[in-house]
């Protein structure tokens, strides 16, 4: 039976909404999650893989980390693969941290049965969910469901319904900057349950565009090749695949490959946005609502996981403590974060991906600073502290330096 009215309405049941809602539960606040969608067509979307130490430390204080902890593949370093070899980054031994191997699916997972044992109301297919009031101090959301329009009385509205939802496309123009990039290329990424080619992730920049061998599991593969964005779906048989991915790995790798039939196989796009802020009063963003990064850093859950964490401790804070110093900092504290993930997505991408525009100068500049990058300890040190995630700065921003 839905409730008349929440704490917190939560619009949308990603990963953002369902770690908000699962950590404000512990807290004692009341919150109900809102979701255009089914729970199996939640579950059905392949996303990304890599959980930052942060991260899965957040799962286990929000009670939700045991089967993660148990089928999570601990990484200690990736491979970066160009000129014909491969070179290792060493994470662990260069930050004293590693990765947590863990597909978000498996996330949901864990946040969804969470929410099922303790009682958490969702309401899947909503249709046409709306914020309203939320520059007042009684904001409220509808939607519709089964022939009824449902009206959720709130004291604050979490947008956590990712790039395409209804929550930041509500914001006045005015009230909002959009700062956005979007890449001459795409990626074509294929599920197989195959095993994987190397026991950590390899990234490899070769002439013929970028590839990434990746996993799930150690019988579970993911793999992707950049692709023009003209390419479709229908146009790539696994065959075709499986061909292109040799040519852009080493020949260790190439000669190792195990192939098998995909279980899944789609396209996506790939982008830098950013809007600020953050909070509109009683609307506060989190996750993709609020900002995209290319995937080729593994960013885009830990992003939403850092938001969550933040936006949780504020909403705690303005109720239990009865303070706003959480939710006045909020945005601010979000973004230093955000871009810091942002800036280091694209340098990421940049690095690895063939650009057509930049010609053989750019392929060469390319070259020289992967040779740097993997010759360097300060610069290998840079890349791997960005990589397993940068400490979090709760606080107003003190250089350590300072
Ligand atoms: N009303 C209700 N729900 C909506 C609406 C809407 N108008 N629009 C979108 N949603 C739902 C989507 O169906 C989806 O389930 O909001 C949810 C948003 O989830 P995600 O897009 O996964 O975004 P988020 O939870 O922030 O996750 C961030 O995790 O998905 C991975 O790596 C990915 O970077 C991404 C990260
Ligand atoms: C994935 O496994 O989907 C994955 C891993 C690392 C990335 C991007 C995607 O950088």
């Amino acid at each position: 039976m839905l409730p008349k009215r929440t704490q917190v309405a939560i619009i949308g049941a990603g990963p953002s909404g369902l770690l908000l809602g699962q950590l404000l539960h512990n807290a004692g606040i009341d919150n109900v999650i809102v979701e255009r969608r089914s729970g199996d067509y939640v579950l059905s979307r392949i996303r990304a893989g890599v959980l930052e130490q942060t991260t899965a430390d957040l799962l286990d204080e929000a009670g939700v980390g045991t089967r993660m902890r148990r089928e999570g593949l601990l990484h200690d370093g990736i491979e970066l693969a160009f000129g014909g070899a491969r070179h290792r980054i060493d994470l662990c031994g260069l930050t004293g941290k590693h990765v947590v191997i863990y597909g978000q699916t498996e996330v949901t997972h864990d946040l969804m049965d969470a929410r099922r044992a303790f009682g958490g109301i969702t309401a899947y297919e909503a249709a046409d969910v709306q914020p309203h009031g939320f520059d007042t101090a009684t904001p409220s959301i509808t939607w519709r469901q089964e022939g009824h329009t449902r009206t959720l009385a709130c004291e604050f509205i979490a947008g956590c319904d990712g790039y395409h939802g209804v929550s930041r496309a509500s914001i006045p123009a005015s009230s909002i900057t959009s700062y956005e990039r979007e890449y001459p290329f795409g990626w074509l990424g294929i599920l197989a349950d195959t095993p994987p080619v190397s026991h950590e992730l390899i990234y490899s920049n070769h002439e013929r565009g970028f590839a990434l061998c990746s996993m799930r599991s150690p019988t579970r593969t993911r793999y992707y090749v950049q692709c023009s964005l003209e390419d479709r779906v229908e146009q790539w048989s696994d065959e075709a695949f499986w061909d292109e991915l040799r040519r852009r790995l080493d020949p260790e790798a190439a000669e190792s490959i195990v192939i098998g039939p995909s279980i899944e196989k789609s396209i996506a796009p790939l982008r830098s946005f950013v809007g600020e802020p953050m909070r509109f009063g009683r609307l506060l963003l989190a996750g993709d609502a609020a900002h995209i990064v290319p995937p080729t850093g593994a960013k885009g859950l830990n992003l939403a996981a850092s938001d969550v964490r933040f936006l949780a401790r504020a909403l705690i804070e303005h109720f239990m403590d009865r303070s706003d110093a959480g939710i006045d900092g909020y945005s601010d504290t979000c973004l230093r974060r955000v871009w810091k993930a942002e800036r280091f997505s694209w340098w990421f991408t940049s690095l690895t991906h063939r650009f057509p525009d930049t010609g053989a100068i750019g392929r060469k500049l390319q070259r020289a600073e992967l040779d740097y990058l993997v010759g360097s300890k300060a610069a290998s040190t840079a890349m791997a502290e960005n990589y397993v995630g940068l400490p979090f700065e709760d606080t107003t921003y003190n250089s350590p330096f300072a």
